[in-house]
């Protein structure tokens, strides 16, 4: 923790469903000094920026290389499709950078927005909040003191309980994007090692969006690590009982588990037992809430300052591939080494 940083100037870009929520903690962040929204509908921000008593400015305005508005950060929240130009037109002004995931839709764009960055050694952060989750953090500590013994499995899902607009599902990315590279990367981050190959499966129910984008509404990958270790990730966007999000590491000395909490949208059928003794979650913001309040307080004291990123660009760009080699396996219907994505 930085205690003697200075309050900042930041826009934030794109005031959708997640720009919303990363609006009203920064309004409300004592590192704050000056908040300006900003979306290509200029109604949006000005709309939000009122509720939340900030400022609200025009998308080149925030982004003129001039940086009239004096600004000393960006957060950027707009959709998918625009985060490597964004990226790129940060580390050309040389605002520190925070900007939600995925890093692109495609490699290319990802390596020219991670080459920019590195190249201005531009201070940024890729959002994925599951690092600052306490029970993944737990679970990382104990795979590193050897509690689990040596890894040999793991089962993670993310499941929502209702699909996103169909508007949202062509410029997503698909579910492996869009969804699990949240497992990807976390997966990365618990275990220390490296997805090396993936088979993805599923099938697109429901919703017709989800055929005509080549998407899944529910999928499965299987994915084999350099040491060996294997699993299974699973989506689906239509898990009626509520938003369940699970990590299970199987090691050769006990197991562990995230997300079985009192709220997990999955009950046991057994005589006896009474679980989970609470209401599932909602969505991805009752569930996540505190730790995008501890991702966006990493950003300005530390990142924003020059310290360490928690999650670099290079980090961004070897989950994206793990989720590009997914839709690779769905397209073509193997197993796909990560060694093809290029
Ligand atoms: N970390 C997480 O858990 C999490 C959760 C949800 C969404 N996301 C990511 O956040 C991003 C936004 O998702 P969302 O669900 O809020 O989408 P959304 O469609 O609700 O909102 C996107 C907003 O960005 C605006 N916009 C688009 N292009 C812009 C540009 N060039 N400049 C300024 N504004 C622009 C749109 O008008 C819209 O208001 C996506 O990349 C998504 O993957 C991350």
């Amino acid at each position: 923790m930085n205690d003697s940083v200075q309050p900042h100037s930041l826009a934030l870009l794109g005031i959708g469903r997640i720009g919303i929520m990363h609006a009203r903690i920064l309004a409300a962040h004592p590192l704050v000094e000056r908040l300006v929204l900003a979306d290509v509908d200029p109604q949006r921000a000005a709309q939000t920026a009122a509720e939340l008593g900030c400022e609200s400015a025009l998308v080149e305005v925030v982004l003129d290389p001039d940086n009239p508005l004096s600004l000393d950060g960006l957060v950027i929240a707009t959709g998918t499709d625009t985060h490597a130009d964004l990226l790129i037109t940060a580390a050309t002004i040389g605002l520190p950078t925070y900007c939600e995931k995925p890093i692109a839709l495609d490699l290319e764009q990802a390596l020219a927005a991670q080459r920019a960055l590195e190249e201005a050694r531009l201070p940024h952060h890729i959002g994925f909040q599951r690092r600052f989750d306490a029970g993944y953090t737990r679970a990382r500590q104990l795979l590193e003191a050897g509690e689990l013994g040596e890894l040999r499995r793991f089962h993670a899902l993310t499941c929502d309980p209702q699909p996103p607009a169909d508007r949202f599902i062509p410029g997503s990315g698909g579910v492996f994007l869009d969804c699990n590279v949240h497992d990807f990367d976390i997966l990365r981050w618990v275990t220390g090692r490296e997805v090396v190959e993936v088979y993805a499966t599923g099938s697109a129910r429901g919703s017709k969006a989800f055929a005509e984008n080549n998407d899944f509404s529910d999928s499965v990958a299987i994915l084999t690590c350099d040491d060996g270790t294997v699993g299974s990730v699973h989506s689906s966007r239509y898990n009626g009982q509520g938003y369940e999000v699970r990590l299970d590491l199987m090691g050769t000395q006990g197991s562990a588990n995230v997300g079985l909490d009192n709220r997990v949208p999955f009950r046991s059928v057994e005589d006896g037992v009474e679980f989970p003794p609470e209401a599932p979650w909602d969505d991805f913001i009752a569930r996540f809430l505190p730790c995008y309040e501890r991702e966006l307080d990493h950003f300005l004291r530390n990142t924003m300052v020059g310290l360490p990123s928690a999650c670099t660009a290079g980090d961004a760009v070897e989950a994206l591939k793990i989720a590009l080699a997914c839709n690779k396996s769905r397209d073509e219907h193997r197993p796909v080494r990560i060694s093809e994505i290029l």
